[in-house]
């Protein structure tokens, strides 16, 4: 019989700050593109009208991960959240399981962790400034996370204006519309997908984009043309060319693999990063199993530590 941590979303979130997501994360994006943290893929279980369960398992660093998780669109109009779930974390080495975690919460470090490791890795070395476009859940954890990397000056938009005054009074940055927050150095989206919020006209020499939002077939948030003028990097090509930013340009033959650099390459040095000044990269991120095993491992190792508050259960 095992005793294992129940662990709440609070407490994750109070057990991991940002600067410690986007190392975790970073380490996630290495780990796998050499070749040691395995990553099956996700798998789609429909659950109609509603929306469907995805089932993401991973294992890397002595840890196995499943994180079971919805995407119920509809429960916005219900009053229940479109994401939840949580994350079975067990011990590669025994199987023995080790923890249940809030999954929310997880997705939210891992998600702002990507969209500031993309900018470590592709940004201008003098890259200051920050556009977050879509400043819901996730959007206010990609600018606490390149916040955690020292940007600053960054520019909050949403079409909730609470929601970009919100973020912006937290940061210390200001809130702006859209065009504004476009134009910044790096520039980060996470917006539901449901109609593009980077038109080509707003990009400029230099910039990098995170385009976070389009995680799912049908989502776009990055016109056709101004995909085609940037040089293109994602978390993994087949999420990426199915469901995410790039997968609408995929489908009209305007992108293919061979132009497509994985992140992770970048940070192990297979794969060059930007390589002028002048280039404007873009990253799609969909959101990666191996990821959420990052994260879930940063909270585990703080429990140990009894850094962490949870209820115990006995298996
Ligand atoms: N890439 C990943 O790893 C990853 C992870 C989690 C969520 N997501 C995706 O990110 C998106 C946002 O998720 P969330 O949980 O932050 O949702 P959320 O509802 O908390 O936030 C979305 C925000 O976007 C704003 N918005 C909507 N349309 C806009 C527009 N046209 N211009 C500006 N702002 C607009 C909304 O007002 C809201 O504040 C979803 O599509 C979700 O599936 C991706």
């Amino acid at each position: 019989m095992s005793e294992i941590p129940v662990i709440s979303g609070d407490a994750v979130l109070t057990a991991v700050d940002a600067a410690t997501a986007v190392e975790r994360t970073r380490h996630a994006f290495e780990r796998h593109a050499r070749g040691e943290w395995a990553m099956p893929p996700k798998v789609y279980v429909d659950a109609p009208p509603n929306g469907d369960f995805r089932a993401m398992p991973a294992r890397g660093d002595g840890l196995a991960i499943l994180k079971w998780v919805t995407s119920f669109p509809g429960n916005s109009a219900r009053g229940l959240p479109v994401v939840r779930g949580v994350l079975l974390l067990s011990d590669a080495g025994t199987g023995e399981e080790l923890a249940v975690i809030e999954c929310a919460s997880i997705t939210s470090l891992r998600t702002g962790g990507a969209a500031a490791v993309s900018a470590q890795a592709l940004a201008r070395e003098d890259a200051a400034t920050v556009g977050i476009v879509g400043c819901g859940v996730n959007g206010a954890w990609a600018g606490r996370c390149l916040a955690a990397l020292g940007y600053g000056d960054g520019v909050c938009a949403d079409s909730r204006p609470e929601a970009a005054e919100r973020l912006a009074a937290e940061l210390g940055w200001r809130a702006g519309d859209r065009a504004e927050a476009a134009a910044q150095d790096v520039v980060v989206t996470v917006t539901p997908g449901d109609a593009p919020v980077i038109a080509t006209g707003d990009l400029r020499a230099g910039q990098h984009l995170a385009a976070l939002g389009a995680d799912a077939h049908g989502k776009a948030e990055v016109e056709l043309g101004a995909i085609r003028r940037c040089r293109l990097f994602c978390d993994e090509w087949a999420q990426a060319s199915a469901g995410g930013e790039l997968s609408h340009a995929v489908a009209a033959g305007a992108v293919a693999e061979e132009s497509v650099t994985p992140l992770g390459r970048v940070f192990t040095g297979d794969a060059p990063g930007r390589r002028t000044r002048e280039e404007i990269t873009l990253f799609d991120s969909t959101g990666l199993a191996i990821q959420d095993l990052a994260i879930a491992a940063a909270v585990y190792d703080a429990w140990k530590r009894g850094e962490v508050e949870a209820t115990t259960a006995r298996l």
